[in-house]
């Protein structure tokens, strides 16, 4: 019998795969397709939170699917589908979300952070949280805070409880949302005086949840940023986003401090480069004799190293739509399997049962 634990992650289609995406998920994606019962997915029915256009929601999907299977996850050995494909998730969203709190979802980092974009609030503002509160609340008129949003955290915690997944590999960004499945599964199993859903845990091989940065000397690599380097990117534009990343004047005494965007330089060197060459620029920095020009170039080799065999293969697997369709087909299979055992139990215990 299979008892490798249950591993499950998924990312959103609203556009391509970026390094941030690589380092914080995908990697890890295809490091523990070997070793674990793995699922991933494409988190299609998130994506809607954000209202995108249809027709490219759909294109997203497909580019995604692509960019899994390219930067070599294997549908023999891990589970590949669309959220959307399991309607036994969108059934027991309706469920959980009748022991969540609007309070609590409300209070969640990153649905303040995209209500605040929303309403045209910069991130920076320290506008106080209340505030912004009252302003989601009185803006009837802004549908793009739609209750959607606001409820994300339950769909995401969905995905993964309903798999009863032990692990969900992502990034630094996603940990509060894992922090609320894990309360919602305790909440759910104590509630009830069950032990139906275990708790999930974040998983990385460093130990420490992964953190990308942006190019343009912000914290974070991100879509919605506009400071992305993507595993798609053709070489001559990878090169020259490398080149453009925001610096400073440079150390003008040994072992000055690092500004925030050099420093971040330095954090995709630490991802991306061995670790004599970020020593060698680390020592180059600390006796000001750093250029860099030259650090940039050397880290746009490497990045190169990383994306280039996934863009080369892209294209052939974008085209043989054939392939796509049935890796999804069988992967929709499994995860509905899976789903909709868990999905009996939690109707059962919830006491919808049915007469006939
Ligand atoms: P999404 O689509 O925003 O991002 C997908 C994955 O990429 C990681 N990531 C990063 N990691 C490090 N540094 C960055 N700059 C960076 N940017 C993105 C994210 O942490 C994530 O792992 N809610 C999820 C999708 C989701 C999901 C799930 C994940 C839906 N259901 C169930 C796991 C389990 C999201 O929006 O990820």
């Amino acid at each position: 019998m299979d008892k490798k634990e249950i591993v499950l992650s998924g990312i959103r289609s609203t556009g391509n795969l970026h390094l941030g995406n690589y380092y914080g998920a995908l990697s890890k994606f295809v490091r523990m397709q070997d070793d674990y019962d793995c699922m991933f997915f494409i988190a299609d029915l998130h994506a809607l939170t954000t209202q995108p256009d249809p027709a490219q929601l759909h294109a997203n999907v497909k580019s995604i699917l692509a960019e899994y299977l390219a930067a070599g996850i294997d549908p023999e050995k891990a589970t590949i589908f669309v959220q959307s494909d399991v309607p036994e998730i969108s059934e027991m969203y309706l469920l959980l979300n009748m022991h969540v709190g609007i309070g609590e979802l409300m209070r969640t980092a990153a649905f303040k952070d995209k209500a605040r974009k929303a309403l045209g609030i910069k991130t920076d503002d320290s506008a106080d949280e209340e505030s912004i509160e009252r302003q989601i609340i009185g803006t009837e008129t802004n549908k793009r805070v739609n209750a959607g949003l606001l409820t994300y955290p339950t769909l995401m915690a969905v995905d993964i409880l309903i798999q009863k997944a032990n692990k969900v590999p992502v990034g630094k960004d996603q940990e509060q949302h894992l922090e609320l499945t894990r309360r919602f599964a305790r909440r759910f199993n104590n509630y009830y005086g069950v032990e139906l859903f275990p708790e999930p845990t974040n998983f990385d091989f460093g130990g420490h949840a992964v953190k990308v940065p942006g190019l343009d000397g912000s914290g974070k690599m991100g879509k919605s940023e506009g400071n992305c380097i993507y595993l798609i990117d053709e070489e001559k534009v990878l090169r020259k986003k490398v080149m453009r990343a925001v610096t400073d004047e440079g150390p003008k005494v040994p072992n000055s401090p690092v500004s925030q965007p050099v420093e971040n330089l330095f954090s995709l060197m630490e991802l991306t480069s061995a670790p004599e060459v970020v020593k060698q620029y680390r020592d180059a920095y600390a006796d000001c004799s750093i250029r860099y020009g030259d650090l940039k170039k050397q880290l746009a080799e490497d990045i190169l190293k990383v994306t280039t065999p996934i863009r080369q293969r892209v294209g052939d697997i974008l085209a043989n739509d054939e392939y796509l369709g049935r890796v999804v087909r069988m992967g929709a299979e499994k995860a509905r399997e899976r789903a909709s055992k868990t999905l009996e139990e939690v109707r059962h215990i919830m006491g919808i049962r049915r007469f006939y």
